[in-house]
């Protein structure tokens, strides 16, 4: 049984709070690194099919010899395969290289904001995987307040999660109280800000003085800090790492508890500068990629 804090989505799914991220994975080193998660700890897996590592993922489940039903599997459908017929098939695919026959929480990866017809039929694509039991839960990643009531107003079930960039240096408050108004789990990809770290990035969180003043005086990491910060706002977070001892790290969150203080620090050092793409900026023509059949 997984001793991972859950946290109830509004259709009633149970979803560990702490996932492992496998974006940037290589296919060769995918295997290993979940099985390892799970050893661990986690029963959450956080994939998608634009990062081309969903049958290495399926095989790491399947060799930690953790019951199918104790992992929570999450995964992305990329905007090539937007469209109501396109998005029903991506499901058999990213199943199939999964090798399960359903699906924890299935999401959109981005909205196309170009071709947001495209979007909606995903979705509506989402909505009958979902009445059909081959999704426990759905929901979208990427979507910007506007993106979210048009899709509230223009389809029917309210997603379940919104996976956004989210760690001390972009916080996106206004978007996470749209959220909280909906009943939609905020999920933080970058948790840790490992983007601010790609292509030896200036500003690096896990140099950050006031995350390392404050891991100081717990005896933890920085990288546990901000793991803990999201966990006690009731946020969902997958970190990613191929080395196990950063994979027990990440894990090992739930011994401690940062004070009010703290968790205002880390709320201070928001930047409001993205490190990933403006989700305004993805359309098919810059970002499509096939996703080959199983
Ligand atoms: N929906 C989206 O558009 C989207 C976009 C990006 C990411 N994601 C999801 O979110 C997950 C996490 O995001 P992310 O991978 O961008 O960033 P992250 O989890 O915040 O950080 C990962 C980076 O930090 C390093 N790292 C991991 N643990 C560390 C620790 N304890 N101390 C120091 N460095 C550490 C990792 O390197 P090593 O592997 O070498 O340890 C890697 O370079 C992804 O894997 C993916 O599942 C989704």
């Amino acid at each position: 049984m997984s001793t991972v804090p859950s946290v109830t989505l509004n259709n009633g799914v149970e979803m560990p709070f702490l996932g492992f991220g496998v974006f940037q994975t290589p296919p060769d080193v995918t295997t290993a690194a979940v099985e390892e998660a799970l050893r661990v700890g986690y029963r959450h897996i956080d994939t998608a099919a634009a990062y081309f590592n969903e049958r290495e993922v399926g095989e790491g489940i399947r060799r930690s010899g953790i019951a199918r039903d104790e992992v929570f599997v999450e995964t992305k459908v990329w905007i090539s395969d937007y469209g109501y017929d396109a998005t029903l098939h991506a499901f058999d695919k990213s199943a199939g290289k999964l090798g399960v026959d359903r699906l924890d929480l299935l999401i959109l990866h981005q909205p196309l904001p170009s071709r947001f017809d495209l979007t909606l039929d995903a979705y509506r694509a989402l909505g009958k995987l979902l009445a059909d039991g081959k999704v426990r839960a759905i929901g979208v990643s990427n979507f910007m307040p506007e993106h979210l009531e048009r899709l509230l107003k223009e389809t029917s079930v309210v997603p379940a999660v919104n996976q956004i960039e989210l760690h001390p240096y972009f916080q996106q408050t206004a978007l996470q109280s749209v959220h909280a108004e909906k009943g939609i789990v905020t999920q933080a990809w970058s948790p840790i800000g490992g983007i601010t770290s790609y292509g030896g990035g200036e500003k690096r969180t896990f140099d950050d003085s006031t995350l390392l003043e404050i891991a100081r005086r717990h005896g933890k990491s920085a990288a546990q800090v901000m793991l803990r910060w999201h966990l006690q706002k009731g946020r969902s977070a997958i970190p990613k790492s191929t080395r196990p001892a950063r994979i027990a790290e990440n894990f090992d969150v739930f011994d401690f508890d940062l004070t009010s203080e703290q968790i205002a620090a880390i709320d201070a050092l928001d930047t409001g500068v993205r490190g990933g793409p403006d989700p305004d900026s993805i359309t098919l023509e810059a970002y499509g990629r096939e996703i080959p059949e199983v």
